[in-house]
């Protein structure tokens, strides 16, 4: 009887272990999912004619993307050690062997979007920002990030 209650926590634990990996792993992918939207989704959609250039959705977009940013080395404090099922990317573990190195990669980006804000005026000087704050997110996905599918 012992055993029985003894595994059955075992398992109870073990599966609230894994939801809690999960979650983890969610809210990273969120997180990024989250500055796609502003960065590709408004920005990048603007430039390629998808979207009427606004003005104001894109003063929007760095403020998503600046606060975005500033949460990225928090939330990637804990090695979720799974990906996101189903997911398209996962966290190479490489991460947590080189913290340092990889939270070094958030203020070139952070500093990009600062230099961008203000600055983007028409469809010319979107395309420097859009480059510019691009080109520092892939410095970091060069390295760090995983394509599963
Ligand atoms: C310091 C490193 C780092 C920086 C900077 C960074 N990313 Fe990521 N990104 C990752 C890692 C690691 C993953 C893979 C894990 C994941 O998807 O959660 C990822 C995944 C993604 C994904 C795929 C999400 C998914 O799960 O399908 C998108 C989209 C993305 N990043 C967009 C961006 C954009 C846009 C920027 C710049 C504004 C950016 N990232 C900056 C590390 C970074």
């Amino acid at each position: 009887m012992k055993r029985v209650v003894l595994a059955t926590i075992a398992i109870v634990l073990g599966v609230s272990g894994v939801v809690a990996q999960q979650n983890i792993a969610v809210q990273q992918s969120n997180l990024m999912k989250g500055q796609a939207k502003s960065l590709y989704g408004v920005l990048s959609r603007t430039l390629r004619g998808q979207s009427p250039y606004d003005q104001a959705a894109i003063d929007a977009a760095l403020v998503q993307l600046e606060e975005s940013v500033g949460k990225i080395a928090t939330v990637f404090a804990t090695n979720p050690k799974e990906d996101v099922v189903g997911g398209d990317y996962g966290s190479s573990q490489k991460i947590w062997q080189n913290k340092a190195d990889f939270d070094s990669k958030i203020p070139p980006v952070a500093k990009a979007i600062a230099a961008a804000k203000g600055k983007i005026k028409d469809a010319d000087s979107l395309k420097v920002a859009f480059d510019a704050i691009n080109a520092r997110c892939g410095d970091c996905h060069e390295t760090y990030r995983v394509k599963l599918k």
